[in-house]
């Protein structure tokens, strides 16, 4: 939790108590009484000016920085070893620069080459293998048959990689910089004048890390991450002089701001490149394993006919993975080679979940429960946020609000009717305010010694929701099992959860670094006032809402109609870098030479200090990015004994490069606004190519208050999106989807549709944890050679099959959408079967009245879907099968679903049932030895151009209805064992 109006709150806080401070520092933070945001400063104090000033004006200094030249290679058939050695005086721009390198090129597989630049006293820090493993070369392959080729210069040192089949093209990735023009860049001044590297070295120092590679001029980069980006889904490379993107990697907790750093970091882009002349294009993916803290810059210089990237770390090493698709969904697949598969998910995940921050009590909760079911609207699962907790405490429920005895009854009561439980869990535990106050998983944890030290060895304090806090250390080897101990615990005592929520593990701490040491730390109030309290109302409302007009229900005035009513410290700074990792010394650990654009300032802004330490090997300087990441596993790790054969159902808001193994994201505290239910299908997209596709976004909007119109609209999208949940603020004006009619009726069309189509959705994710291909695509990722489909964010596919064309602004009845395929795909509305008279190759308006989604299905499409969607998930797999063909102009249709008990984990007996149509016949066949009790019970194919004159099922003569309009065969009545399959045939 951050919102931006508090950010400066937080940081005059901070500043009042003395920048740069950290562990040395006792001051206490004065916490307790802060009357509101706006006068914090009345605690006395100034801000400090913070050490950390942003230096992007170093082109002096970078061209005066020698490069390194290569010598002593080895080359094997499955890559290269060389020696880089610092081709001139040091020019320890932002650190020491390393003297000597070394260079290991493997070609992994063939379509993977990974590229590793590390100094040769291995000091730097790396990632542990055992939170990230490597993956494994797969050992045929070679330098000869691989699809991408490393090439290099030896003095100056640079590499460039291409196409094995195109080895003139324009290299992929190019350090050698050699045409561009002298003039500088503003703001960021890379080159003032020419010099034998033309001012893009390789810069290698311990504390900085600098990498440069050329772009096609304008190229189309996707990824990078986790961003809300003002340029969509593409980012924005610059033209002519400009700086368009700079990626900041620094795990931060704040409220979703644009073309900042927020809550996950994901170092991998993917650029997609188009051949106008043979209308052709191919896509390849570039990784950079490393958590450090970096930017990442696109950029144009003046005049240039190149754009360029360029790395900026703060340490570790240069650990590129290059993947060579050649298709966007390859790189994707080829990407999870390396940081895994994302997790299975149960089926139950799929459901409709329900949230807020601030349910004042379990009767509340149980309430909203009953109103859901008296609507009629779906609920899978419940869930609780903070309010559930005794004091704000992990592993608690408050006695009085939340019972603990009728929690427990309550949840039984839940499970019962086949819904879910789920809590949040924050990421700092409760320190003992004093020596009567028992918190056992402090003092267990305390006992287990797992939690997060000063460099002096003492215990590591901060401040977050229940106070001060200490924080676990992923690290140390008690804390997984700790960490089991305590959740297991809870459920004993009756918060029988299914899975489990993660929140602040950026790891948000809500002063600036160390600031709990040697202080009275009885006051447990927020250094801030909670939303919704006196000081700090909620009262912003979607863009153009206008309660005098439209009464409460806001900005509901669709054509005109009213709807509503209608149903640290510079003084010691310097300290090992890290003991394990390379006990390096002379390291400025707090503020480090070069500022990277964390728009917090500081690194330890809201956050940990970076020289707070981890099992006595690691510095929170050089894992700070991976805290998400471990706790995600670590919970994983957990339920799998506390839920023993049951797949983990974990959400987590931060993450880095491989969360997905362990976890879903969802996308933070987003705002009740329309520019935000547009955001939200760009980072959902994103996290398709991260490879944590169970990804969404709080629906209605978290922050602020929302609309009936903004609700309506964004509960029909989300059920399109694969985390599917209503999360809101406390404070803000109820959103539960019963709260206004017309948004109950949007959100029970919708919940039916995604109902009907969980055997999709479920194939889909089966195919991402097999395979790591994308549930959710943008539009091109399926038709990668139409470059009108390129920025393409504001519709998307789920699968190869479904296109949703989503209403993003008020007040309005129609939407345009564009219908990839330039005029040779067929498009059917879903609701009505008609085919769309589609513009080709750019927008086609369609009717979008209030309440109603857009969604086609492409030509060629076998759907398996639930015949009847019902209140829940469990429910609704008890019914029967439907199928839905929709054949291609030559009469073609394809499809697979993937069965099995939706639960077991590992994943049990399967069984995939495939429909092939063509020529006058749909064959259904199964493979698998999971068995699918429910029958098909009707099948409709759509483009059968002519009513046919009898059709059979399985030979035998079946009654079928025929609608010419849309050329359309029903099927009804069957009761097909779809164990064995058949074969339906018209004549
Ligand atoms: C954070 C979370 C938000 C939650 C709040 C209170 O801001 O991102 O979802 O409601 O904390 O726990």
């Amino acid at each position: 939790m951050l919102h931006p109006s508090l950010v400066s709150a937080v940081l005059l806080l901070a500043g009042s108590l003395g920048a740069g401070s950290t562990n040395t520092r006792n001051t206490p933070v004065e916490a307790q009484s802060l009357p509101h945001p706006q006068v914090l400063n009345v605690g006395g104090g100034q801000l400090s000016p913070d050490p950390q000033v942003i230096n992007d004006n170093f082109a002096a200094t970078t061209t005066g920085c020698p490069g390194y030249s290569l010598h002593s290679l080895t080359e094997s058939q499955n890559g290269l070893t060389a020696k880089l050695n610092l081709a001139g005086a040091a020019c320890n721009l932002f650190g020491t620069d390393v003297a000597n390198l070394t260079i290991q090129v493997t070609y992994e597989t063939e379509t993977r080459l990974h590229v590793n630049i590390f100094d040769t006293a291995n000091s730097q820090f790396t990632i542990p293998e055992s939170v990230f493993a490597r993956p494994k070369a797969s050992g045929s392959s070679t330098a000869k048959n691989s699809d991408l080729v490393f090439n290099y210069d030896a003095t100056p040192f640079a590499f460039w990689i291409t196409r094995r089949s195109a080895p003139h093209a324009t290299p992929l990735f190019d350090t050698r910089i050699s045409s561009l023009p002298a003039t500088p860049i503003a703001p960021v001044i890379l080159s003032d004048n020419s010099t034998a590297l033309d001012g893009f070295p390789l810069i290698f120092e311990n504390q900085y890390l600098q990498l440069t590679s050329a772009l096609p001029l304008g190229a189309n980069i996707y990824g990078l991450g986790e961003v809300v980006s003002s340029s969509g889904i593409r980012r924005d490379v610059g033209t002519d002089g400009g700086v368009g993107t700079i990626q900041n990697d620094w795990a931060r907790d704040i409220a979703d701001p644009v073309n900042e750093n927020i809550y996950g970091v994901h170092p991998i882009y993917m650029e997609h490149r188009f051949n106008s002349t043979t209308s052709t294009s191919q896509s390849h993916g570039v990784f950079l394993l490393n958590p450090t803290g970096s930017d990442i810059l696109l950029l144009t210089p003046p005049n240039s006919t190149v754009s360029l990237i360029q790395y900026r770390i703060l340490g570790g090493t240069l650990d590129f993975y290059f993947l060579a698709g050649p298709t966007p969904s390859s790189v994707i697949e080829q990407y999870s080679s390396i940081v895994g598969t994302p997790t299975w998910q149960p089926y139950w995940g799929f459901g409709f979940h329900l949230c807020r921050w601030g349910y004042p009590s379990l009767a509340a909760v149980k309430d909203v429960v009953a109103r859901m079911r008296a609507a009629k609207i779906p609920l899978e699962t419940m869930w609780n946020d903070i309010d559930l907790y005794q004091a704000f405490r992990d592993f608690t429920s408050d006695p009085v609000s939340f019972n603990g005895g009728e929690v427990r009854e309550w949840i039984e009561e839940l499970h019962k009717n086949n819904q879910h439980y789920i809590p949040i869990v924050d990421a700092a535990i409760a320190k003992e305010v004093n020596s009567t106050d028992i918190y056992d998983p402090y003092r267990k944890g305390t006992e287990l010694d797992v939690f997060i030290k000063n460099p002096d060895g003492t215990e590591y304090i901060g401040q977050v929701w229940p106070g001060y806090t200490v924080f676990p250390d992923w690290f140390a080897p008690n804390a997984l099992a700790w960490w089991t101990e305590a959740l297991s615990n809870w459920t004993k005592g009756g918060v029988e959860f299914s899975g489990i929520w993660l929140d602040m593990n950026e790891a948000s701490s809500f002063c600036d670094g160390s600031c709990g040491t040697g202080i009275d730390i009885s006051n447990t109030s927020t250094p801030f006032i909670l939303p919704g309290e006196p000081g700090n109302f909620v009262t912003e409302y979607p863009e153009g809402y206008n309660a005098t007009i439209s009464g409460p229900s806001g900005n509901i005035t669709v054509n005109g109609t009213l709807t509503y009513g209608a149903t640290d410290s510079a003084s010691n700074g310097l300290s090992a870098r890290g003991i394990g990792a390379g006990n390096q010394t002379g390291v400025e650990l707090n503020t480090p030479p070069y500022a990277i654009h964390n728009a917090n300032g500081r690194l330890s802004n809201h956050a940990l200090a970076t020289n707070a330490t981890h099992a006595g090997k690691y510095v929170e300087l050089d894992t700070h990015n991976l805290w998400g990441l471990m706790e995600a596993e670590a919970t994983h790790k957990a339920l799998k004994s506390v839920l023993p054969g049951q797949r983990p159902f974990i959400i987590s808001r931060s993450a880095f490069a491989g969360a997905g193994k362990w976890a879903g994201h969802w996308l933070g505290d987003n705002f009740s606004k329309w520019e935000y239910m547009y955001y939200s299908i760009q980072g959902v997209l994103q996290h398709q190519m991260f490879q944590i596709p169970f990804v969404g976004a709080d629906t209605c909007g978290f922050n602020d208050n929302t609309d009936e119109e903004l609700c309506n609209r964004w509960m029909q999208l989300a059920a399109f999106t694969p985390f599917y949940r209503n999360h809101n603020v406390k404070g803000a004006i109820s959103q539960e989807p019963y709260v206004w009619d017309s948004v109950a009726n949007a959100s029970r069309t919708a919940i039916a549709v995604r109902y009907a189509l969980l055997p999709y959705w479920y194939s889909l994710f089966a195919n991402a944890s097999l395979s790591g291909t994308p549930p959710v695509r943008a539009l091109f990722w399926e038709f990668p050679n139409e470059p009108e489909l390129f920025a393409i964010d504001r519709q998307f596919l789920v699968g190869r099959d479904i296109l949703v064309t989503p209403v993003l602004t008020p007040n309005v009845s129609s939407v345009d959408g564009i219908f990839p395929g330039r005029g040779k795909t067929i498009w059917r509305d879903w609701y009505t079967h008609d085919v769309v008279k589609a513009v080709s190759g750019s927008n086609t308006t369609l009717a979008a009245p209030l309440g109603h989604i857009n969604v086609h299905v492409r030509d060629g499409a076998a759907l398996l879907l639930h015949q009847t969607p019902a209140y829940t998930v469990e429910e609704t797999r008890q019914g029967a099968f439907s199928l839905l063909v929709t054949l291609s102009a030559n009469g073609q249709a394809f499809g697979t679903t993937y069965l099995d008990d939706g639960v077991a984990d590992p994943p049990g007996p399967s069984t995939t049932v495939s429909v092939t149509a063509g020529k006058g016949s749909v064959k259904l066949a199964s493979k698998g030895t999971f068995h699918v009790a429910q029958k098909l019970a009707e099948v409709t194919v759509l483009g059968v151009a002519k009513k046919p004159a009898s059709v059979s099922v399985g030979g035998k003569a079946a009654k079928f209805t025929y609608a010419s309009a849309q050329e359309k065969v029903v099927l009804t009545g069957l009761s097909v064992d779809l164990n064995k399959g058949t074969t339906i045939e018209w004549k």
